[in-house]
């Protein structure tokens, strides 16, 4: 899909890779409602990008994972742009180190992780149907494709969120309903940043597990690489493609994926 012209919902828009893919729709011609938590961060963003781009840009706070603030983000879409086009589902929570916790500490990561995308879906695809046209993008993670050293809530909830987008995929597809599912590995943003500088030795090494696999890409970037997808209309966007090697080789052979894996877990120290 070509963005130019269309209408397009942001969440987890405040800062990071949203903000980043905010800007690059923005700079491709869309416009764009900005969603995240309410507060400052999302202020500051709005502010910076309609500097630029004035009224093809508004702020509209709120809960991801809760469908009457998507209803209310979708209205305020629609009110001051039209019908959404395209929905990048992109807020996230980090992961929970090692099992995860408590039962709130699971239920909050699949809800920002994955169940935000399944009720955001809920309201957007039928439309698109009627239409024959709409473009759902997933911010999953290498983590959905292989695994989250360290986190099972974050493994699991990403595992998900790709699981999901390719259902997505494969049920609509054919009726206009385009889907890419993002996966990146280490990104230049507060969420990587956090766990690095944790007091937690297991966030610091969960970050860590990230970091020592490949070069950290800028927010930047990677919009760029999922803009470009996105008009070539592809499901998987790896930014970092040695992660198709890494889904290759555990495809192969689950048994020595495993092997590796806790081997670099060991590693690591959190085996
Ligand atoms: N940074 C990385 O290395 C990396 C790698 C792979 C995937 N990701 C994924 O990229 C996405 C964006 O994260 P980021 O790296 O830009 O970090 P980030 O912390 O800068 O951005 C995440 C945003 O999501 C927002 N958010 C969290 N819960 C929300 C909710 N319930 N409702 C609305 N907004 C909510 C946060 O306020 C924040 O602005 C996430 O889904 C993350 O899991 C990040």
């Amino acid at each position: 899909m070509d963005p130019r012209d269309r209408n397009a919902v942001v969440t987890g828009a405040a800062g990071g890779i949203g903000a980043a893919v905010a800007e690059e729709l923005l700079a491709r011609g869309a416009r764009v409602a900005l969603a995240d938590l309410p507060g400052e961060r999302l202020d500051a963003t709005r502010e910076r990008l309609a500097a630029t781009y004035g009224e093809r840009v508004i702020a509209v706070p709120g809960d991801a994972s809760s469908r009457a603030d998507l209803e209310a983000l979708l209205a305020a879409g629609r009110e001051a742009h039209g019908p959404v086009d395209l929905f990048v589902a992109n807020a996230g929570v980090p992961g929970t180190p090692e099992l995860g916790g408590s039962d709130e500490e699971w239920q909050r990561a699949l809800d920002v992780n994955v169940l935000a995308h399944v009720r955001a879906a809920q309201l957007v695809v039928p439309a698109w149907l009627e239409r024959g046209e709409g473009y759902f993008v997933s911010t999953a993670s290498a983590a959905g494709l292989l695994t989250q050293i360290g986190s099972a809530t974050y493994s699991v909830s990403k595992h998900a969120a790709v699981a999901f987008a390719e259902w997505l995929a494969v049920t609509y597809g054919t009726r206009g309903v385009k889907v890419s599912c993002l996966c990146p590995m280490g990104v230049d943003t507060d969420m990587l940043n956090l766990g690095r500088s944790s007091d937690d030795v297991v966030e610091r090494t969960m970050a860590q597990a990230v970091t020592d696999a490949g070069d950290v890409l800028s927010p930047a970037q990677v919009a760029e690489v999922l803009l470009d997808a996105v008009a070539q209309e592809r499901f998987l966007v790896l930014p970092h493609p040695q992660v198709h090697r890494m889904v290759q080789g555990k495809a192969a052979d689950h048994d020595r994926w495993i092997a590796g894996m806790q081997r670099y877990a060991a590693s690591l120290g959190v085996s």
